[in-house]
């Protein structure tokens, strides 16, 4: 079973394993990678690796290291320049505990990171699989992923924003690092692009994202930070969008392997029944 303590306590070890002398920037990260976070990515990370069979400590290195994607993209994308929040997850947001130009390069630094910690996985699996696998990880960060995703969003004025528009944005920004934590580990395993097992857990990915996505905008329902044009709820109706949040996550394959598939589904069913 996924432990996040273990993970945390791994996630830290291997960065202070790294890091130099004492910085600001050093302090920074340490921040970021101490702010509690669900470690969703690396427990579905951690689900399809015991699927496929992968070696355990090539999960939790693949796991540490699209989190730390994940905490670049929350870092860089809670600056004023973006989404200029001042809390995240509880806690004053990077820039806020520190400033923005640490914020910035602890953000590069975080990503940085990851390109390092999977790079190690090149000794721990066979050339052809490392490659597969790292041709997933850059197309999830890069333009046809998360960041394209922001770019997409950035760009759109929200007054323009259509159903499918939102839909083509939350794939991106969202359900990219989503599919790259369950097909990586398929991929690193040595089980080939091709077989029918990788496109199930890509299904399940896209199921996961959709429905990941309306719960976030039920939990911004709720803290009356609802924006009607830029959220799902609000283009497609709120019961339609759950029906089919729980249709798909139901549906896909593997959905009962995945436990925060499972506590996904239980959050919507109980939003659905408060209608
Ligand atoms: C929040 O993701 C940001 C989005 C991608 C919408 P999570 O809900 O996984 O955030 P943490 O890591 O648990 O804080
Ligand atoms: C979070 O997106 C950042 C990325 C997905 C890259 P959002 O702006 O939609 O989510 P919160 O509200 O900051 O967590
Ligand atoms: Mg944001």
């Amino acid at each position: 079973m996924f432990s996040k303590d273990r993970f945390n306590q791994d996630l830290i070890q291997s960065f202070l394993l790294r890091q130099g002398p004492s910085s600001r920037l050093r302090d920074a990260i340490l921040y970021a990678l101490e702010s509690p976070g669900k470690r969703l990515r690396p427990r579905l990370a951690h689900e399809s690796g015991v699927r496929f069979g992968l070696k355990p400590s090539s999960t939790s290195r693949f796991g540490r290291s699209i989190e730390l994607v994940h905490l670049f993209s929350l870092v860089h994308d809670d600056l004023p320049a973006l989404d200029d929040d001042d809390f995240r997850r509880g806690q004053p947001t990077l820039h806020r505990k520190f400033d923005e130009g640490i914020a910035l390069l602890a953000g590069d630094e975080l990503l940085q990171f990851a390109h390092e910690t999977f790079h190690e996985l090149s000794d721990a699996v066979e050339r052809e699989s490392f490659t597969a696998a790292l041709r997933v990880f850059h197309q999830a960060i890069g333009r046809d992923g998360m960041i394209g995703g922001q770019a997409l969003e950035l760009e759109t004025p929200p007054g323009e924003m259509t159903l499918e528009m939102l839909t083509r944005i939350q794939t991106l920004k969202t359900g990219a690092l989503f599919r790259a934590a369950v097909v990586i580990p398929a991929l690193l395993s040595g089980t080939p692009p091709s077989d029918p097992r990788v496109a199930g857990v890509e299904t399940f990915a896209s199921a996961f994202g959709f429905a990941f996505q309306i719960a976030d905008d039920l939990q911004d329902e709720e803290q009356d930070r609802h924006e009607s044009t830029k959220n799902i709820l609000g283009l497609m109706g709120r019961q339609a969008a759950i029906e089919l949040a729980l249709d798909r996550l139901t549906g896909a394959p593997g959905f009962e392997a995945f436990s925060p598939a499972k506590e996904l589904a239980i959050l919507l069913e109980s939003e659905k029944r408060r209608t």
